[in-house]
């Protein structure tokens, strides 16, 4: 069945295949629609234009050429609908009808009148007049008289190419509705990407709150024996001050491992329940002052500040100066012997953006790419919770974390917080 969300990856591949589907069918029916409509409206024409033609001949052979008006009367008779023109060649190309009158005598040269004559078949074809109108001709050899003319009849298409705009309309409606489909398949796939990333969230919520409460209690439960541990542990320091003989360092060892410990459970009940939001106004500036001043002082480390003050936020303060305390310790952590650590801050428009670069280590992609995973850390005596926490506060204050590094260039966190939270 897979999990839920390669269930929903695939039902938006159905839907587009469907789409694609739906696509293809319907262009292809509207595009062999238009064909047809094509060559019915050719057919069509040529037939009309063969009927002329024929029964034009016929007349031709009653009457005597003397008549030069007489293919103008047949077109003003208005027994044929849609004839552009009409004129009669001898073989040598000249005109020796035409329903313009002023066209009579004028020898024309055309290469498909040769044709006509040569094949003695009728041609046809579309033809662009000066007029810009494009017009079907039919050339039809005729014999009248016992000499061979050529009988060229020009049709306006317009009415057999109602059909083709029709299926020109049908087509562009189709293309209409296609994309109209396309547009409701997209918004419906949009949608259903969307729930299925709130459902995430809200599982992902309530699997922090399990996790926080579960963490709380264990926290208490392993907090009170440690307490007592430690305790006793310095407590037989103190009595064992006195008495040289007395190898001190085990216990010192317990202490320091107590510490660890607490260390440890603390930050684990941070990153599974972090305190409730507690928005105030304060100057981003000084709180980075205060966390650099915080941060234990190693020779060979620079601190670099770079914030115009007073850079005025609305946000949590205390959970703030968590993540600067990680990043910082992290930067500190990265820098073997000398280095730089540089933190900025600048506001822009309704965003807040801190970056804490450092002139460490680095990391490779492995790395980077599970830094912010609980209980990672490539340190002997990490806990692999400080990213984890970061990244987790970084949610709570409605902000974005990234993180620029390679192996030997140091590494740059990008942090984008909104700069005013709604104050309670
Ligand atoms: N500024 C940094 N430079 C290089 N590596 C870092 C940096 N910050 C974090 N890392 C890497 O990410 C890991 C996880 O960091 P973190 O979650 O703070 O846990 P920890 O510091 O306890 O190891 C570190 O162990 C280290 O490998
Ligand atoms: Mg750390």
């Amino acid at each position: 069945m897979g999990t839920r969300p390669e269930r929903v990856a695939r039902t938006s591949v159905y839907l587009l295949i469907i789409l694609a589907a739906a696509t293809a069918a319907v262009v292809f029916s509207s595009a062999l629609t238009y064909r047809n409509a094509l060559s019915a409206a050719d057919d069509s024409l040529k037939l009309q234009a063969l009927g002329i033609a024929a029964s034009l001949e016929a007349s031709l052979q009653r009457s005597d050429f003397a008549k030069e008006n007489l293919l103008r009367d047949i077109i003003s008779d208005g027994a044929w609908e849609g004839i552009a023109f009409l004129a009669l060649y001898d073989r040598g190309g000249r005109t020796v009808l035409h329903s313009n009158a002023r066209l009579l005598g004028r020898k024309v040269e055309d290469s498909r009148m040769q044709t006509a004559f040569a094949e003695g078949t009728p041609q046809h074809y579309y033809l662009m007049l000066g007029t810009d109108e494009r017009v079907f001709i039919l050339d039809a050899p005729v014999r009248l008289h016992s000499a061979e003319y050529l009988l060229r009849l020009a049709l306006h298409p317009y009415p057999a190419e109602n059909s083709v705009r029709q299926a020109r309309i049908q087509l562009g409606i189709s293309v209409g509705v296609t994309v109209m489909l396309w547009g409701i398949g997209l918004v419906l796939m949009r949608s259903q990407q969307r729930a299925e990333k709130l459902r995430q969230t809200i599982e992902e919520r309530e699997r922090f709150a399990v996790l926080g409460e579960m963490a709380a209690v264990l926290a208490h439960e392993i907090r009170n024996p440690l307490g007592s541990i430690k305790g006793f542990a310095q407590y037989l320091i103190e009595q064992q001050k006195t008495d040289p003989a007395r190898n001190q360092q085990p216990l010192e060892i317990i202490v320091a491992e107590t510490r660890r410990l607490e260390t440890l459970t603390e930050d684990l009940l941070v990153y599974a329940r972090p305190a409730e939001l507690k928005p105030s106004r304060f100057d981003l500036c000084e709180l980075i002052h205060a966390c650099v001043a915080a941060l234990p002082h190693r020779p060979g480390i620079a601190c670099d500040i770079d914030c115009i003050a007073p850079l005025l936020m609305t946000s949590d303060q205390d959970k703030l100066r968590q993540i600067l305390a990680n990043l910082l310790q992290n930067a500190s952590d990265a820098i073997e012997h000398e280095g730089t650590i540089t933190v900025s801050a600048a506001a822009a428009r309704d965003t807040i953006v801190i970056k804490v670069i450092d002139t460490g280590s680095g990391m490779d992609a492995d790395t980077a790419a599970k830094a912010f995973t609980p209980f990672f850390t490539s340190k002997t005596r990490g806990t692999g919770l400080g990213l984890a926490i970061v990244d987790r506060i970084v949610g709570v204050l409605r902000g974005t974390i990234s993180l620029e590094t390679a192996p030997g260039k140091g590494s740059t966190f990008t942090i984008s917080l909104p700069a005013h939270l709604p104050e309670r």
